[in-house]
């Protein structure tokens, strides 16, 4: 049974112009894109996505560098898809992520690290309707 999981393709990649490239890894994976905005958040946006983050020394970091460029959120189908998105991204750090991993190929740092994952399923029901109204995920 698919189900689904939530992406963000980071600032850093869209600048890079890596976002086809990782768009094209996760079809490889089996992930069937159900609904694609280009957006670029607003801060109110940046800190209600990263909230359970809010107390973190990161955080104001995390909020600049999710603000600094456009982004592309995206809504996911597939099997298992939370710990496949996951498995597929690899670690926080890029420096610590598995070989072959986005996160390795085109992670800059912890903080710079290319992709978001939800990780569970209650987060990626939240995180997707942060984006997407039900009608548009097809
Ligand atoms: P994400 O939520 O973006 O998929 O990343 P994650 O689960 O692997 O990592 P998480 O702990 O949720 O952290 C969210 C994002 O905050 C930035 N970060 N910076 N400077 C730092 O030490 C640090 N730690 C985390 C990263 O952009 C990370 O993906
Ligand atoms: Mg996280």
């Amino acid at each position: 049974m698919p189900n689904r999981t939530f992406t963000i393709i980071k600032p850093d990649s869209v600048r890079k112009g890596n976002f086809g490239k990782i768009i094209s890894r996760l079809e490889d994976e089996g992930f069937r894109v159900l609904g694609l905005k280009k957006v670029s958040l607003s801060r109110t946006q940046a800190e209600g996505f990263y909230a359970v983050h809010r107390e973190r020394p990161f955080f104001p970091g995390l909020v600049d560098y999710m603000t600094s460029g456009p982004v592309y959120a995206a809504a996911l189908e597939r099997s298992e898809a939370v710990p496949h998105l996951r498995k597929v991204m690899g670690a926080t750090d890029p420096a610590k992520a598995d070989a072959g991993t986005i996160r390795k190929d085109f992670g800059e740092s912890i903080e710079q690290n290319a992709i978001h994952g939800s990780d569970s399923d209650e987060n990626a029901k939240i995180e997707i309707s942060f984006f997407f109204a039900e009608s548009e995920l097809l």
